[in-house]
């Protein structure tokens, strides 16, 4: 019976879905630190974390039974991806699961920030009826400017039409227009066109900086900036500069360098206190939708690999998308890539009247990943000759 340990207070989806297909579920709230995490782990097959839990080398060492780590958020720095795939040991995250949320997090600040609620609503509270349409703007007509046209860009792209902007876009990659979007070739072009310029580019070292003085001095005249990628990317004391110039209008930002580690923090940053800025903890992709969402998709990625050994999206093996098996057995080997490998298992198979149904390699540098769908059974010798050949990593046997 397969054993999963989740810490760290994961979605209860992530539970139930691991449950319904039989694996015994053992949960804890917080993190473990090593030596706690090593302990817990015998016996465990499935490791489930978000951002807090450390999965080191030491840990991985001390983990014999464990088969893959689900990261239930997006980023796998936690998890020493290395160490783990040359164990045999499979991670997966949830790269998209929070998209949708962060696509409607800047829609609501491109209208609020359009609208000056942000002052209305300073105003109001502190007892000042300060009617008035001044500076206040429709978002319909107007141009939205997205830079990075990923997994967000595009959803923002899609949903900002349907309530009548006009949709440009600048991406370093080739990309697909959607709708009516309008691709142009420079960030300087998207600048001097867009009334909202919104930055959604993946955290690459270099993208460090990429957008400063000269970029928010090219932007339009009272055009509005938000940022929800990386805190890396931007120079906010440029950006604090242009906005008490009053040349940027308004600005909405969730992504800072220098993140505080605990919620109740302290946080310091040079946008505090300005108008019309929104300043939100690094919240875009934090709901309870994403969270649920991301629940599923990596426990759905666990039982996909432990049932069939799918690797699909995996972050640190070879990505092998598989289907039910089509044989009575299948071999799952993870091994070291060098030549003949592929080669060596089809002798052993051959040698044992082991007839091949189905197979398929995948390489990832220096790894290599086959599974095999045999007809016949399989016996204790042929499963220790390929388990013990000198380039095996991992060979599991799904049946
Ligand atoms: P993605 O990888 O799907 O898309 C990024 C796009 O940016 C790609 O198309 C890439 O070609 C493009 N790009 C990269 N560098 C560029 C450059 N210098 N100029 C123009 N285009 C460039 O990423 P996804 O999923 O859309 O996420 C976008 C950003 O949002 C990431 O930085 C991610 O970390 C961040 N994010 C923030 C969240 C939050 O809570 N605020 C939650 C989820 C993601």
């Amino acid at each position: 019976m397969l054993r999963a340990l989740l810490l760290e207070s994961l979605h209860p989806v992530a539970t139930s879905i691991l449950r319904a297909e039989g694996v015994e579920v053992i949960t804890r709230t917080g993190a473990l630190d090593d030596d706690e995490l090593a302990e817990a782990l015998q016996g465990v097959h499935l490791l489930g974390i978000r951002s807090k839990t450390q999965v080191t080398e030491r840990v991985l060492d001390r983990a014999p039974d464990l088969l893959a780590v689900g990261a239930y958020c997006i980023g796998t720095n936690q998890i020493d991806l290395g160490a783990a795939a040359h164990r045999g040991v499979a991670a997966f995250n949830a790269p998209f699961s929070n998209t949708r949320s962060v696509v409607e997090i800047a829609l609501a600040e491109i209208i609020a920030l359009t609208r000056r609620l942000t002052e209305r609503d300073k105003a109001l509270h502190a007892g000042v009826w300060d009617k008035s349409a001044e500076g206040a703007h429709e978002v319909r007509g107007r141009t939205l400017g997205i830079v990075g046209y990923g997994n967000i860009g595009t959803q923002l792209s899609v949903l900002a039409e349907a309530l009548g902007m006009s949709v440009v876009f600048y991406d370093s990659a080739e990309k697909l227009s959607l709708g009516n979007a309008r691709r142009l070739h420079t960030l300087d072009e998207l600048l001097e066109v867009a009334d909202v310029v919104t930055l959604h580019v993946d955290g690459r070292g270099g993208n460090a900086g990429m957008f400063g003085a000269q970029q928010f001095a090219r932007m339009k005249e009272g055009a509005i900036f938000l940022n929800l990628s990386r805190g890396f990317v931007v120079d906010y004391a440029a950006l604090r500069d242009h906005v008490l110039s009053g040349h940027v209008a308004g600005a909405a930002v969730d992504v800072f360098p220098d993140e505080p580690k605990r919620r109740g923090d302290s946080f310091e940053s040079d946008l505090r206190g300005l108008p019309n800025v929104i300043l939100t903890p690094h919240i875009g992709g934090s709901t309870e939708e994403a969270q649920e969402a991301i629940g599923q998709f990596v426990s759905g990625k666990l039982l996909q690999y432990v049932g069939h050994g799918s690797t699909t999206l995996s972050v640190n093996l070879p990505n092998l998308a598989l289907d039910e098996r089509t044989g009575s057995h299948r071999l799952v080997h993870l091994h070291r890539n060098t030549p003949g490998v592929l080669a060596g298992i089809n002798k052993v198979l051959a040698e044992h009247e082991v007839n091949i149904e189905a197979q398929l390699l995948a390489t990832r540098g220096d790894l290599g990943y086959v599974v095999t769908d045999v007809g016949s059974d399989l016996t204790p010798e042929v499963c220790a000759t390929l388990g013990t050949m000198p380039q095996t990593i991992r060979l599991r046997v799904l049946s």
